[in-house]
């Protein structure tokens, strides 16, 4: 049997109410007084696949079920409830959980009582919601992105009825203000400051999943820094699917967003993820450049080097206009590290527009880049386009990028050997166990030998080698 718990057939309302959230942590105790049933302490495990949203959005569940009573285990084979929230970007994503939930059917049967939940974005897709329905009966509770909050509620559900529940109503999304959160690390905490995507890039069934762009009220964004921050978190990452358009409706735009945050008194760091080109600002350059606490580290997804490209990407800027943008971040911020992304074999893609997109990187020099081969998503605009480059030749043009990127990798940390960097520890080395690690202001990894006291501190470390992902240095005194 299939049952929605009300309010599953279409949530209108943008900002979850305080009542909503009141009857929730109704349910937390309902769910709490049956676990408390059980002969030992229920266990956990819960997975998140894609990006930090996921990761945080699973810190939230995390936080519902430590309310309802639940300690965390690292192995799903002797866990009372196996959560897995899901990623849809790629297709190779989507195979993994198929492959990791239809892996769970042997612990189900040697234990019954298992409950198994699939959420995110991927079961946020009809056609696949479907098929977790169809081909993994033994799944209980598959529930979509915009009724995360409503957790509780579907659990208690699932206990109090013992049938399958499947909830993934469609939305533009829902902003859910106060939910408990369990952070596992103690020196660097995520926060979102919007949800959603309004740029419908013609590859990307982000849109279609998260539905649409929504920023949290400026003053409960500051108030979570700042509690954070006393809390002793030293870094602090905002996310968002497009941090540039933060804001727009809120009388706070993104610069001046960071600038009341940067004022902030304390020792700590502020990066942010991800900056569409097409709304990043000079301002937001001025202000990082002017700031005390702000990352220099700007990730800034290219795509394409070819115009042509990216117009059939519905990107919204060219080439001239990405590079003077990189030109003038430089030139404000001379230590700037600079990341993007590229997707290689975009319908319709030839050889002469990958071309561009080498020459795009030979010119900017990333410090490093994260590559994909375009997969096609169902119901997004591209998946409609022509693509007759055959799977082998999109092969060859990605190693070539692979390659290309190394070359220019290599020795893009040589530039910082012999410079004294400011750290923040944070935890056992990259490179060698025996040595701590930590994060630049710039955020590149840098190892160095030093005592465990030194965790969560800031400390001046003198670099003597750079790898092409990481930098070695000695701790001053
Ligand atoms: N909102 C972020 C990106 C989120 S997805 C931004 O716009 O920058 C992260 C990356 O995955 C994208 O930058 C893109 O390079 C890649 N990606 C998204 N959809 C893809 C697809 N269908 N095939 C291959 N790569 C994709
Ligand atoms: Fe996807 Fe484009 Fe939105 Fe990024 S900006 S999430 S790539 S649609
Ligand atoms: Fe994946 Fe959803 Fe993030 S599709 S990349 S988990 S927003």
């Amino acid at each position: 049997m299939v049952y929605y718990p009300k309010g599953c057939d279409g949530l209108a309302v943008i900002n979850v109410s305080e009542e909503e959230l009141k009857e929730q942590r109704f349910f937390i105790q309902r769910v709490k007084a049956v676990t408390h049933m059980f002969d030992h302490k229920p266990l956990a495990f819960t997975h998140s696949y894609g990006c930090q949203q996921n990761v945080s959005d699973s810190e939230k569940l995390d936080g519902m079920l430590a309310d309802m009573g639940f300690d965390f285990t690292d192995s799903p084979e002797n866990a009372d409830l196996v959560l897995y929230n899901t990623c849809a970007v790629r297709e190779n994503a989507e195979n993994r959980v198929f492959g990791n939930v239809g892996a769970l059917k042997h612990s189900k049967r040697r234990n019954p009582d298992m409950i198994i939940a699939v959420c995110g974005c991927m079961v946020q897709q009809e056609h696949i919601a479907k098929r977790m329905k169809e081909r993994f009966p033994y799944v209980d509770l598959i529930f979509g992105t915009h009724v995360l909050h409503k957790f509780p509620e579907m659990l208690y559900g699932i206990y109090e009825k013992g049938s399958r529940l499947i909830c993934i109503p469609e939305s533009d999304g829902v902003v859910a203000e106060g939910l408990p959160v369990r952070r596992t690390d103690k020196i660097k905490a995520s926060v979102p400051i919007m949800y959603g995507c309004n740029n419908f890039c013609t590859y990307c069934i982000v849109p279609k999943v998260r539905g649409r762009e929504r920023s949290r009220e400026p003053a409960e964004v500051i108030a979570e820094v700042r509690r954070l921050i006393e809390d002793g978190y030293k870094e602090i990452l905002l996310l968002g699917q497009n941090v540039n358009s933060y804001g727009k409706d809120k009388g706070m735009a993104f610069p001046q967003l960071l600038k009341e945050l940067d004022g902030i008194e304390g020792e700590y760091i502020i990066s942010f993820m991800t900056s569409h080109p097409k709304d990043c600002s000079y301002d937001l350059i001025d202000v990082i450049a002017d700031s005390r606490h702000i990352s220099h580290h700007l990730h800034l997804p290219v795509q394409s080097g070819s115009d042509r490209i990216l117009k059939l990407m519905n990107r919204h800027y060219d080439t001239g206009r990405y590079l003077d943008l990189v030109d003038y971040a430089r030139s404000r911020i001379p230590d700037l590290q600079l990341t993007t992304d590229i997707i290689v074999g975009f319908p319709g893609e030839t050889y002469e527009d990958f071309r561009k997109t080498l020459e795009l990187m030979e010119r900017v020099k990333y410090d490093s880049a994260f590559t994909f081969i375009y997969s096609r998503r169902e119901g997004t605009k591209a998946a409609e386009m022509e693509d007759p480059v055959t799977d082998e030749e999109k092969g060859r043009w990605f190693r070539e990028l692979l390659e290309a990127q190394g070359r220019i990798g290599e020795n893009a940390y040589a530039r910082y050997v012999g410079k004294t960097l400011r750290v923040l520890a944070e935890g056992r080395g990259r490179t060698d166990e025996k040595l701590l690690t930590g994060k630049s202001r710039q955020n590149i990894i840098v190892d160095f030998a030093g005592d465990d006291a030194l965790l969560g501190q800031f400390v001046d470390i003198r670099i003597t080698k750079a790898l092409p992902w990481a930098l070695i240095g000695e701790l001053l005194q």
